[in-house]
């Protein structure tokens, strides 16, 4: 059998709009009514830690009640047909609850949490974390989230994926937030490339790239369809 061709998927907030999770930078989007600098920052943190437990502890319950959309679904099924990798700047598990084996998250993730102190110590978590909650280093549990200002380690793993793809695919992103953003200039010239976004964003020269103006549901659906053509 031919090897399959390796699908990469580049996935932001607007895939998880249709699961009731507000996305960041739409009008009715999540900072409005908090200031970024409030409850993603480390400064954040040392000013106002229960603020941002708080914020976190909220978005982790919405996030544990919403459920996997057509699109999350629909890129899982793919993997029938490529062998794809999903780079994600959403910090929810419904890529995974999608059905998708190979996410990898570049902002962290809400269900689990790691010490203040050392950003290896990683627990699992569903309830809320609290003021107290100590890692086994002993100090403070924090989300393990990526925040505003902090090192994004997880492009290191992201990179070479990418260079890697033979088919680049973003989902969802205004694309605003790098290091992130940078990776579909990664991908190279010669590749096939598609965007599905509720409203295209604004990329310099990206070469071989096909837009799909539509809601995540229903453009991976038709990007579905067009990627038949690389099965030939
Ligand atoms: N279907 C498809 N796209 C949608 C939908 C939808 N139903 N709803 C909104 N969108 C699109 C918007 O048009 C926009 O381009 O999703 C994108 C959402 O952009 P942002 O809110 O900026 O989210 P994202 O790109 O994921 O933000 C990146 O910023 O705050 C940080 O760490 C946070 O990971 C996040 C990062």
């Amino acid at each position: 059998m031919m090897q399959k061709k390796k699908l990469v998927v580049l996935t932001g907030a607007g895939i998880s709009a249709e699961s009731g999770l507000r996305t960041f930078r739409d009008s009715d989007g999540l900072w409005e009514g908090y200031e970024i600098e409030e409850v993603a920052t480390p400064r954040a943190w040392r000013k106002n830690p229960q603020l941002v437990l708080d914020f976190y502890n909220y978005r982790r319950r919405d996030v544990l009640k919403a459920q996997p959309n057509a699109a999350h679904v629909g890129l899982a099924e793919l993997e029938k047909y490529f062998d794809v990798t999903i780079i994600t700047q959403n910090i929810d598990d419904l890529h995974e609850r999608g059905g998708s084996t190979n996410v990898l998250h570049l902002h962290g993730e809400i269900l689990k949490m790691r010490s203040e102190r050392d950003e290896h110590l990683i627990y699992d978590i569903t309830g809320d974390i609290k003021l107290g909650d100590k890692a086994d280093d002993g100090a403070q549990l924090r989300p393990y989230i990526v925040w505003f200002e902090e090192a994004v380690p997880m492009i290191e793993e992201a990179v070479p994926v990418v260079q890697q793809a033979d088919i680049f695919v973003v989902v969802g992103t205004s694309l605003a937030v790098y290091p992130a953003a940078g990776l579909i200039t990664v991908a190279a010239d010669s590749i096939p490339k598609f965007i599905v976004d509720k409203k295209i964003p604004y990329t310099s020269t990206v070469y071989n790239l096909t837009a799909i103006e539509k809601p995540a549901t229903e453009g991976v659906k038709e990007l579905k369809e067009l990627l038949k053509t690389f099965l030939l």
